[in-house]
């Protein structure tokens, strides 16, 4: 099969696609036909060596996290999919050798969740990590109706899907992001946005229940000017205070510092499948490159403008 692999951690990262042999499934593992995947900025921070001390299973290392396709077949221990199930999910990219971006991939089975017919493959594979994060970022932010909530960097992924997310448990929503990117923003349910190129931070609106980070780059000081008392700052990129100081912190009743570390929960994507449904999420693909043209994929998801999601199609 073919896939896109890296044999070093450096920068710039030396992606080939190349002829592997198929992943043989482990025991709870299912073998998955990728039909979509889609680029998250992990996949390529760990590959240019971002997260060298976090990383383990070693080289060479298949890109890719996020997948949607069709089960083909399971191990012994996995009886919950069956062959030709339709699946979608994220898998760990700093536990696995064997990404996503390759024409199979073997899935722990807790990380492969059921496809309604109704969701096309692309559309699963742009939302599986983003959506989660989102749904995430919200249940940490204690986001629900009435909260007042600022999604800092909502043009991206993760930012897009949280903005909708927030918006579909009945909150008020501002967003920051680029000037160009506030008629795409409102379109997706946005009441206010903020150009942080043009507006300083300290000029923002205060008095936020919730402020989801998506950049993030709000430092301490600007994330308890834009809070109410006691209402949450939430980081998709939590770093050592997130979680040896905060929890202490969170203590004393003021602002409340919490960070995404992703796990496979069911609830959380059928939270999400939930949406998708009624009509409330849709994920945003700016641009879509075959397998064979990975590596502008992730330069473009490098430029760290993206808007929405970059799909690959595999095969
Ligand atoms: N903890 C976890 O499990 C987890 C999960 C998912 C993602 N993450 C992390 O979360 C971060 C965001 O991920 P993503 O997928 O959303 O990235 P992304 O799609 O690459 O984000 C790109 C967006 O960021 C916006 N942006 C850049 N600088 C900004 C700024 N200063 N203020 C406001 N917006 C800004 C850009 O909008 P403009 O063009 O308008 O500037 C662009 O639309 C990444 O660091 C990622 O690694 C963590």
């Amino acid at each position: 099969m073919r896939a896109l692999r890296y044999q070093t951690f450096a920068d710039p990262v030396d992606l080939r696609v190349e002829d592997v042999p198929e992943p043989v499934p482990a025991a709870g593992e299912v073998l998955v036909r990728i039909h979509a995947a889609s680029v998250n900025p992990v996949d390529w921070k760990i590959a240019t060596g971002g997260f060298r001390l976090l990383v383990r299973g070693g080289l060479p290392r298949t890109m890719g996290s996020d997948f949607a396709g069709e089960v083909i077949s399971s191990s012994a221990g996995s009886t919950r999919l069956a062959p030709g199930d339709r699946v979608f999910g994220f898998v760990d990219p700093f536990t696995r050798t064997g990404g996503t971006f390759a024409e199979f991939a073997a899935i722990p089975s807790e990380f492969a969740h059921r496809l309604p017919d109704a969701v096309p493959f692309r559309d699963a594979a742009a939302l599986a990590c983003v959506g989660a994060t989102a749904v995430t970022l919200c249940n940490l932010g204690r986001v629900t109706t009435g909260s007042r909530v600022l999604v800092n960097g909502a043009a991206g992924g993760v930012g897009h899907m949280a903005v909708q997310i927030a918006r579909a448990r009945g909150a008020t929503v501002t967003a920051t992001s680029s000037a160009t990117r506030h008629d795409f923003l409102r379109a997706l349910g946005a009441d206010a946005c903020i150009d942080y190129r043009s507006v300083p931070m300290d000029r923002w609106p205060q008095g936020f229940d919730a402020v989801l980070d998506c950049v993030p780059n709000l430092p301490r000081a600007v994330q308890h000017k834009r809070l109410r008392r006691g209402g949450s700052y939430v980081t998709t990129v939590p770093g050592p205070v997130t979680f040896l100081l905060d929890p202490l912190l969170n203590l004393l009743g003021g602002v409340q510092r919490r960070g995404v570390m992703l796990q496979p929960d069911a609830a959380v994507m059928k939270e999400i499948l939930g949406y998708v449904a009624q009509g409330q999420l849709r994920c945003s693909i700016e641009q879509e490159f075959p397998l064979s043209e990975a590596r502008s994929a992730i330069e473009r998801s490098r430029s760290g403008r993206v808007q929405g999601k970059i799909l690959l199609r595999v095969p």
